[in-house]
């Protein structure tokens, strides 16, 4: 069993696929953290995420414990991730990692920016999370401002913005909604709500 789940930053897709997985004993696979941990290693190491060179060798040489630093978090990691994520060399290097996860039993839940386009295009359900800038902006906000203070709303906004249009834009995988996905919108909904819907969704697909 395999439920893909694509969308922008701060859609609600990630808090979903968690509540999923445990859900259905399924394992998970945040694959953004793939991509961010490759940013992070070049920012490290000083190197340039604009640099073709430079991302692609870091998505082959990809150490998988980085996925689970604290600071792939980080803003400027999530834009070296945008970054390297639209090059089609530094996606096929990590297209198969996400490939093995998925296969392995009793199934996965994926989440990302491809993963019913590109990585599973035949899962058992595909959704496809979004909101409004505004109200992904101001989860972001609210979030980081709980680590720092001094944290200005209008930056948050702009670097969400930038993102989702070099997500949405780049020639290879680019953020789209599958053909076959279940949209739904997250701006005037809580996460309860939306995963009773989509628990729904799941029993009427395996019926
Ligand atoms: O989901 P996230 O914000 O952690 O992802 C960080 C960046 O990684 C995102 O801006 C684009 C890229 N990404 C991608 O291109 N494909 C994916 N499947 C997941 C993330």
């Amino acid at each position: 069993m395999i439920i893909a789940i694509d969308g922008p930053a701060a859609s609600g897709k990630g808090t979903l696929a968690r509540r999923l997985a445990a859900r259905y004993g399924l394992r998970h696979l945040d694959t953004g953290a793939l991509y961010r941990a490759c940013g992070l290693a070049i920012l490290r190491a000083g190197g340039d995420p604009d640099d073709a060179g430079t991302a692609v060798d870091a998505a082959r040489t990809l150490d998988p414990a980085l996925l689970k630093d604290p600071a792939v978090r980080r803003d400027d990691v999530g834009q070296a991730a945008s970054k390297i994520a639209a090059r089609n060399e530094v996606r096929q290097a990590l297209l198969q990692y996400q490939r093995d996860f998925a296969a392995q039993p009793p199934g996965a839940v994926l989440d990302g920016r491809d993963i019913g386009t590109v990585v599973c295009p035949d899962a058992l359900l595909k959704l496809f999370v979004t909101a409004s800038l505004d109200a992904r902006a101001q989860r972001r906000f609210k979030e980081l401002r709980e680590s720092d203070p001094h944290v200005i709303y209008d930056a948050v906004l702009n670097d969400m913005r930038e993102r989702d249009e070099r997500d949405s834009k780049r020639s290879v995988a680019p953020l789209v909604a599958a053909d076959d996905a279940f949209v739904i919108d997250t701006s005037n909904r809580d996460a309860d709500d939306v995963f009773h819907q989509v628990v729904d969704l799941v029993s009427s697909r395996m019926r």
